[in-house]
């Protein structure tokens, strides 16, 4: 088993560092387009200058064109994706895309056969004046007057009510999703006397689908964290615990395998809370020393429990034998210090106690905002957990979580829906109003969005939906 996981690191690594470098040419081709831009306002077509410049950005595009049919950029609302991967830009093509929003430009696609004097002709097509192109009609048709074959341009894509709809559709298939996996969790709890290998065939069927619908859109996923969908606390915590652990394997780029046994190991981390009385695991106050001695005997409990379920993946024993055991094994139970805790485990532990600090208003009417429960987190890194992936986590998190309500500057209201590059500007639904009586606008806006080199939005604080009376489940479930 060792072995098949060292395998499965290795690859889950590579397809990181493959991600990482496709960003970084991906980036590197659109400053060489700033560049063939800028030149193309600075000196005549046919200037040395100038075609070195494209030149240099066609070697680029070609390389990027080896492995596809053509090499795609798009511009949504302030983010610049190449494919579907998010790029980080800075302040130079921060203008750069203002540029092309102000021309109605929302994506260029380059493909095969492109020409360094094909380049030259877009950057001088595109170095003309807003007002050119909004009498233009049809830009797609703009650029076929020019005869530059090789490129495709696109219209800026507009979030509109009709998008909202099919947003709301998906949204629709993950909480339907969310509760497939509490039956799941829910049936192995009380899987006694029926058929447990049926039971965890059953369980890693819905883990599958979990996975595919994390990696096709984690953030609608992680809103339905923040809900806590279900009324029995423990399986609500035990699935939220599994998608957060399993958003994190997708954030750290994991194979699927690996996303799968993170995905089972966290909705059966708790399992031996099973063996320990419900009057224990659900007593609101203090425990006593001995009530205390029995909660902390789960993990034991739990690691037993899927021994003796056929099937079960070894790192779902592993996780729950080890998720209370902190980094610097002074968690429980006590083992020998030379002993570490298996990177799955750190993980589980993260996603646990982040579930357990956000959930505890909830269920307990304790105050915890989800920022607090960072700060908390953060206090504890490099101790009962592993610093470099508290940091991954706060940066998937975010530090406006998703279903965060936030105060523009504008004097609107926007709900977190989506993580942008910059962790203080994600992307918002507007909200009319934020009495209790608010409305979606149907518009869904980024904090990234500039008009005149200005940010057009900026949060300025949180609105709490439990004190203000929003019920954030009508826009995330
Ligand atoms: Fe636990
Ligand atoms: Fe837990």
């Amino acid at each position: 088993m060792a072995e098949v996981e060292r395998d499965s690191r290795g690859e889950a690594k590579q397809s990181f560092f493959a991600k990482q470098q496709l960003i970084g040419s991906a980036k590197t081709a659109f400053q060489q387009l700033s560049a063939v831009l800028k030149n193309s306002t600075l000196y005549p077509e046919a200037h040395p200058f100038l075609l070195s410049s494209a030149e240099k950005l066609l070697s680029t595009i070609e390389a990027l064109l080896v492995d596809r049919k053509e090499v795609a950029f798009y511009l949504v609302a302030g983010e610049l994706f190449f494919e579907t991967l998010s790029v980080p830009i800075d302040q130079s093509l921060v203008l750069l895309m203002e540029h092309f929003a102000s021309r109605d430009v929302g994506g260029i696609i380059f493909k095969p056969g492109l020409t360094a004097h094909e380049l030259v002709r877009f950057a001088s097509l595109m170095s003309k004046e807003p007002a050119f192109f909004s009498t233009q009609g049809d830009i797609a048709g703009v650029i076929a007057k020019e005869q530059i074959d090789h490129i495709e341009l696109h219209r800026v894509l507009i979030v509109d009510k009709k998008v909202m709809g099919t947003i709301k559709e998906e949204k629709k298939q993950v909480s339907a999703v969310f509760m497939d996996a509490v039956d799941a969790v829910k049936e192995m709890a009380h899987a006694v006397h029926i058929d447990k290998a049926a039971s965890m065939r059953k369980m890693n069927t819905i883990v599958q689908t979990l996975v595919d619908n994390i990696l096709d859109n984690r953030d609608a996923l992680l809103g339905l964290t923040s809900l806590k969908m279900y009324d029995e606390y423990t399986f609500t915590h035990s699935v939220n615990t599994s998608i957060l652990a399993v958003s994190l394997g997708t954030f750290l780029s994991f194979a699927k395998p690996q996303l799968a046994a993170l995905g089972v190991a966290g909705l059966m981390h708790d399992i031996g809370k099973m063996n320990v009385p419900l009057e224990i695991i659900n007593k609101p106050g203090k425990l006593t020393d001995e009530e205390w001695e029995e909660v902390k005997r789960h993990p034991i409990e739990g690691a037993l429990i899927l021994a003796d379920i056929p099937g079960v993946s070894k790192m779902a024993m592993v996780a729950a034998f080890e998720h209370h055991q902190h980094g610097d094994v002074r968690g429980y139970p006590r083992v020998d210090e030379s002993l570490q805790q298996h990177p799955f485990s750190q993980i589980i532990s993260i996603a646990d106690a982040y579930e357990a600090l956000t959930a505890a208003r909830v269920y307990y009417k304790i105050q915890m905002p989800a920022e607090k429960a960072m700060q908390i987190l953060l206090s504890k890194r490099g101790t009962a957990f592993n610093p470099i992936l508290v940091k991954a986590f706060v940066n998937m998190i975010g530090i406006f979580p998703i279903g965060t309500i936030l105060k523009l500057d504008t004097g609107e209201a926007g709900l977190v829906v989506h993580q942008t590059r910059d962790l203080m500007r994600p992307r918002v639904l507007l909200l009319s109003k934020f009495d209790g009586s608010e409305k979606e606008s149907g518009t869904e806006a980024s904090l990234l969005e500039t008009a005149g080199g200005h940010y057009k939005r900026t949060a300025v604080g949180t609105i709490d939906p439990y004190v203000a009376n929003i019920d954030i489940k009508k826009y995330l479930a």
